[in-house]
């Protein structure tokens, strides 16, 4: 086996720095690791991928995947190549998440790919209430054991598959449900005066929701507008450097304090 795809989507960061230890390692054991952020603006006919192994990353989103994942595994092709799904969440591997790739694997499957390894990466959680510094350093510090453990897997192309229990497929379910939200809440992001129009949040989106209006006479800088695809990874708020934007609708989901995970991994020397 020589070269190795990973496909990742994100939000607030997490997924990202687990995707990209987990490409490094692997590029320490002379593997040659194409890294590729998902954004939904590039999902457009259908791509077929030429690899050895391919690793595809996600966060959790209410129990599931977020929706532009089952967009982006509907375009590609694959060539049978082994395939590892790994979930980043902020819970873990607590029960209610265990069915979260299901849905991911069933298309991967049906894009001719075949997933061998799944395996579950617990980040600190940006949603309603992140974890304390103390306990997000906790958190963090588990994750170069975790990327060694996932980095050997994937060399020893060894095949795993979770036990999953009825009970979590309903939950998925739910969750899946539940996601219909987001849309609304994306339409109900307010910007407010301080915005000075840096575009870092239309760079960022990862569900490419975000587009830069021109400066208008009331307006000294081009301000963001967002549109319906909205999939609430929460990273526009977060990461907005000037703190201009805010939900309307949903604003609970937010963590009041912010949340940046460049300040929570300040103590980790990844
Ligand atoms: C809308 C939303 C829903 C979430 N749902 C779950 C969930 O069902 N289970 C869980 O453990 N974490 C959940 N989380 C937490 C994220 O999975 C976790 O913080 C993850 O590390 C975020 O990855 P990112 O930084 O790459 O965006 C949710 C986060 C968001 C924004
Ligand atoms: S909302 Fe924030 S990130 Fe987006 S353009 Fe304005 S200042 Fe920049
Ligand atoms: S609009 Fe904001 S919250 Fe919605 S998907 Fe884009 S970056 Fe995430």
């Amino acid at each position: 086996m020589k070269n190795i795809r990973i496909d990742y989507y994100t939000g607030t960061g997490g997924t990202e720095l687990s995707a990209r230890l987990l490409a490094n390692k692997l590029r320490s054991s002379d593997y040659h690791v194409e890294e590729n952020r998902i954004y939904r603006d590039k999902i457009s006919g259908i791509q077929k991928l030429e690899t050895d192994y391919y690793i595809l990353f996600f966060p959790v989103h209410s129990f599931n995947a977020p929706k532009p994942i089952y967009e982006w595994v509907k375009h590609l092709e694959g060539n049978q190549c082994k395939t590892a799904v790994i979930s980043v969440s902020g819970g873990g591997d607590v029960l209610s998440n265990s069915a979260c790739r299901c849905k991911t694997v069933k298309f991967l499957k049906k894009s001719n790919f075949n997933v061998i390894y799944q395996q579950m990466i617990q980040m600190p959680n940006n949603w309603m209430k992140a974890p304390d510094q103390k306990r997000c350093t906790a958190i963090l510090s588990h994750l170069p054991s975790k990327i060694d453990q996932i980095s050997q897997a994937v060399i020893s192309e060894k095949r795993e598959k979770p036990t999953i229990y009825w009970i979590d497929y309903l939950i998925s379910a739910l969750g899946e449900a539940e996601k219909r939200g987001t849309k609304k809440f994306g339409c109900g992001i307010k910007v407010l005066h301080c915005c000075t129009g840096c575009g870092l949040c239309t760079r960022n989106c990862c569900s490419s929701n975000i587009q830069l209006e021109p400066q208008t006479s009331t307006d000294a800088h081009p301000k963001p507008k967002f549109g319906n695809r909205c999939d609430m990874c929460l990273g526009c708020i977060y990461n907005c450097p000037q703190k201009a934007l805010t939900p309307t609708w949903g604003a609970f989901q937010i963590d009041k304090k912010g949340y940046n995970l460049g300040i929570l991994k300040k103590d980790i020397p990844f």
